[in-house]
């Protein structure tokens, strides 16, 4: 056998071994999503293993490969882009170039990566965000948020021909993320970053209504969002209040890692359970202690018991996403845990903890749920007690859809929703 020969063997079956994935009949593109999904695992593998040899942390090995599709702020013939920071945070802006009489709606975006990867600048977000303005003829915010690296990942991206100014550039220009930093300071970037937006000054600056303002984000970044909505409406400072809020397959809570979605997709690409409960665990502490015990759902404390109801998902999941599940009473954890990261008992990192005088308040709403992703019952949940409060919600569950559809360039099904979520936008923002 000629040297050819034996590796082509190999990346057969390495193929074969990473490519696998049992995928759903019904679920859309599934070839596509091999493909994503064997990208992936062997990003994934290879941070792994750069982890156990103890040479980078495993969120910092993703961010470093997953910065690749980064793509700088370039006007085009509609759109003026540019970065810049608000409160010290940094966002990108994009402002429609055609003439307006009239004051422009505006929408702050926040992106996904579970607190810990992902960015602004990411061609899939750019991409969305063009869109967004040029559909709405909207001033779109999005927070930018790049790899937060520690000093050994510095060196290795100084090494790969980045100039050093280049690299600590690209480290600053991020809502902080994991696992450099942790809860509260993600929630907090993105929370000073939207006061600074809606101060009557800068959206005056900017041309924006203050009537027309919106917020959204995808999976984390819809967390932040529903998280920032809920703290907004006590908050004596701001006197702008956002008209709608718009949620893509948002994490909203953190108590219960044992919802009818995480047990039937928790292998599902490209958010399998153990990568979910990772960036959960990665939002409150590097500490390995609380993702183990999330993965089992015994991290909450029997004195936290009372905040169950709040996550139920026996009583707040339609018949049909329950059915042949049977809700298990939790079982407790150890107090220490909450003692150490109290973060993942925190309304700011799980907002479906809410109670309803605070939900009863939120704006109009739109939520994103997919039939194959772990955090559907997270959004499901989240439009029940909303609509349990008294707001308005229109809920767009994807049959057949995937975690992530539309920040993954190349999916038909991305596409659509995406679509669907851009005509929402503009009849109610
Ligand atoms: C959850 O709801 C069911 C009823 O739908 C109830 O029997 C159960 O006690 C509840 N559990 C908790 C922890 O609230």
């Amino acid at each position: 056998m000629g040297r050819k020969t034996i590796l082509l063997l190999l990346v057969g079956i390495f193929t074969a071994y990473y490519g696998y994935t049992p995928l759903p009949d019904n679920i859309e593109e599934p070839w596509k999503l091999i493909g994503l999904t064997f990208i992936l695992n062997t990003i994934s593998n290879v941070a792994l293993v750069g982890e156990v040899l103890g040479i980078n942390h495993y969120m910092n090995t993703m961010n470093f490969f997953m910065s690749f599709p980064k793509v700088p702020p370039t006007s085009d013939e509609t759109v003026t882009v540019m970065d810049t920071t608000f409160s010290n945070v940094p966002v990108r802006v994009y402002v429609p170039k055609r003439k307006s009489e009239a004051l422009r709606r505006g929408l702050f975006y926040i992106h996904g990566g579970g607190f810990c990867l992902g960015s602004a600048a990411q061609y899939s977000y750019d991409v969305l965000s063009r869109r967004t303005a040029n559909r709405l003829d909207a001033v779109v915010i999005s927070t930018k948020c790049v790899s937060n690296g520690n000093q050994r990942m510095r060196i290795e991206k100084v090494s790969l021909g980045m100039t050093r100014k280049e690299t600590e550039r690209n480290e600053l220009e991020s809502y902080r993320l994991a696992p450099k930093y942790h809860f509260p300071n993600q929630f907090e970037d993105v929370y000073n970053a939207l006061k600074w937006f809606l101060r009557k000054d800068i959206l005056k600056g900017y041309g924006v209504d203050p009537k027309r303002i919106g917020i959204s984000g995808d999976s984390a970044g819809g967390n932040l969002a529903a998280a920032v909505t809920q703290q907004l409406i006590d908050d004596p400072d701001v006197k702008i209040k956002l008209k709608i809020q718009s949620l893509i397959y948002p994490a909203v809570q953190t108590l219960d890692m044992d919802l009818p979605s995480l047990r039937e997709n928790s292998q599902i690409p490209p958010l399998p359970k153990s990568l979910m409960v990772r960036f959960w665990s990665e939002y409150f502490t590097t500490d390995r202690s609380l993702e183990k015990a999330m993965f089992i759902n015994q991290h909450v404390p029997v004195e936290s018991s009372y905040l169950f109801k709040f996550v139920n998902w026996s009583s707040l999941l339609p018949e049909n996403f329950k059915k042949g599940h049977f809700y298990n009473s939790p079982i407790h954890g150890p107090s220490e845990l909450a003692r150490k990261y109290p973060g993942f008992l925190d309304v700011r990192a799980a907002p479906l903890l809410a109670d309803d005088n605070k939900l009863r308040n939120l704006p109009l709403t739109y939520v994103i749920t997919c039939q194959y992703d772990v955090l559907r019952d997270d959004g499901i949940m989240y439009v029940t007690r909303l609509r349990n409060a008294g707001v308005r919600v229109t809920h767009n569950h994807v049959e057949g859809g995937f975690h992530g559809l539309i920040s993954i360039p190349g999916f038909k099904i991305g596409l659509k929703v995406e679509n669907q979520y851009l005509s929402w936008l503009s009849e109610n923002l």
